[in-house]
């Protein structure tokens, strides 16, 4: 990626002739692994979902996008809109970072309706001659042609006294009185990550309140992307911390994203009881999730299906990462849940097989290339099973579980072109609480997503096979209710 000068890295849109960048569009279009059912960049790189919300019938979600290559560089917010959470309209880029305060990236941040129109809260990320960052939390609205309007100057135009220049991804709520909050992920002046909030009464002027006080005081120096709401009166913070060291069958990833339940927060005062954090996916590919209330009050996680730092095979082509599918998350027994969202079914176009199966050591059932597939009622006459999906020839994804043990391993190694982040391996298991006895999978052209026992673990992976290679195979001793549908 020696052509990525930082000059290259943080050269605008509206430099390059629109011919010009129709052509890189083109070939981005045609090129290997693009996605048939989640949303992924038109050309450059995608990260965070960013300023997710509902407004009068329609979601609408956001992406941290770079036009220009699959690098991170001048960050722009790239807008879309659905009436169901799973057919998506793409409504181009909305935020642009051509002021001052946002003139090296328009930064993660979050969205909120406020007198029946969508805003937005992000940070406005700008470099000195130095190359020291000044961020700063601007307020917008979106407009009826579909573009953000900023509020500016700044509605927080420094970071306060004790944190360092690592201080964004500002996310409003507001609570039943009506009062705003918002919650920024910083880095404190000791580096340890931290969480900090401000108070508002109009979403404009905002007061700052302090850091929260929570049980890890030195968990990883950066927590970003912070995510707060309210679940059958439970408190949950999710948010994305740096610099985890590996433990077990945890923390595998570059950096890791979790959440923790406690009481709710005590505000102003600022004090959050809670239990342990726990990693929301063991998957390779998780990071920096977003949630929001859909329209019947259901609580909606959408996330980043990459990471920072990494580069991937659709780098050659010019664009990089999707988001994930949204999920719908519920508290059971202390803990949170993800299914993938009901809406999904929508997305079938063909059932491929629905029937109660037998499998007698190993099976080809189908071949599918973009495809869900659920298996139920699995009864398990020998110890291990397997589930191979896009393979064929030397490749394969390979699901293992084993019953002995109740652990359950992704195995990526044969997946096809290599993710160059191997130095973090190419297996990442879980140990599951119950007996595996239903798993669910999403598969697209470049990724699977893996939810077992109806949301009890999730795992979000790109794989980078070849389009032809598309059988289905279950390896072991068994009887389950599967069915496969194309997508
Ligand atoms: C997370 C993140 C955020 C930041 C954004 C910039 O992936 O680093 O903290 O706002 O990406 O694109």
């Amino acid at each position: 990626m020696n052509q990525w000068t930082r000059e290259a890295r943080y050269r605008p849109l509206s430099d390059i002739a629109p011919e010009v960048y129709q052509t890189m569009k083109e070939e981005v279009r045609n090129s290997p692994w693009r996605f048939s059912y989640h949303i992924q960049p038109p050309t450059g790189l995608l990260n965070d979902p960013n300023g997710f919300v509902y407004h009068d019938g329609t979601y609408h979600l956001f992406y941290q996008w770079f036009p220009l290559g699959p690098v991170h560089g001048l960050k722009y917010w790239y807008h879309m809109t659905s009436k169901d959470l799973v057919h998506w309209f793409d409504e181009g880029a909305a935020l642009i970072p051509n002021d001052d305060a946002d003139s090296h990236g328009a930064y993660s941040g979050s969205g909120f309706i406020k007198d029946d129109a969508v805003h937005i809260m992000y940070t406005g990320n700008k470099r000195d001659a130095d190359w020291v960052r000044h961020p700063s939390q601007i307020v917008g609205h979106l407009r009826s042609d579909g573009r953000i309007d900023k509020h500016l100057p700044p509605a927080i135009p420094n970071v306060p006294a004790g944190y360092t220049e690592h201080f964004r991804d500002p996310k409003v709520f507001q609570e039943a009185s009506g009062t705003w909050y918002c919650i920024i992920g910083a880095q404190c002046d000791d580096l340890t990550g931290c969480t900090v909030l401000y108070q508002s009464e109009d979403a404009e002027t905002w007061t700052f309140l302090g850091e929260l006080k929570t049980q890890y005081p030195d968990f990883g120096y950066m927590w970003e992307c912070p995510d707060y709401f309210e679940l059958d009166d439970k408190g949950i913070l999710l948010f994305s911390p740096q610099g985890i060291e590996p433990d077990g069958d945890a923390y595998q990833n570059i950096f890791q994203s979790g959440y923790m339940i406690g009481e709710k927060l005590a505000l102003p005062e600022l004090t959050y009881q809670h239990h342990a954090f726990s990693e929301l996916d063991f998957g390779f590919d998780f990071y920096a999730p977003q949630t929001t209330q859909a329209a019947d009050g259901r609580r909606i996680l959408v996330g980043w299906m990459g990471l920072p730092d990494i580069s991937y095979p659709s780098d050659m082509y010019n664009w990089a990462h999707a988001l994930t599918l949204p999920r719908e998350l519920t508290l059971q027994e202390g803990r949170l849940k993800q299914l993938p969202i009901r809406e999904l079914d929508l997305l079938r176009k063909r059932t491929i097989h629905a029937q109660s199966t037998e499998i007698n050591q190993a099976m080809t059932i189908a071949q599918a290339e973009t495809f869900e597939i659920e298996l139920s009622n699995l009864a398990l006459q020998t110890t291990q099973f397997e589930i191979h999906v896009r393979a064929a020839d030397q490749e394969a994804t390979v699901l293992t579980y084993d019953a002995t043990t109740q652990r359950f391993t992704l195995d990526r190694s044969r997946s096809g072109a290599e993710v160059p982040a191997v130095d973090y391996g190419t297996t990442r298991t879980v140990q599951l609480e119950q007996p595996l006895h239903q798993l669910r999978l999403f598969v697209d052209r470049s990724s699977i997503e893996i939810f077992l026992n109806d949301g009890e673990a999730v795992a979000s992976t790109r794989i980078f096979p070849k389009s032809t290679s598309q059988d289905i195979t279950l390896i072991g001793d068994l009887t389950a209710d599967i069915s496969i549908y194309e997508l």
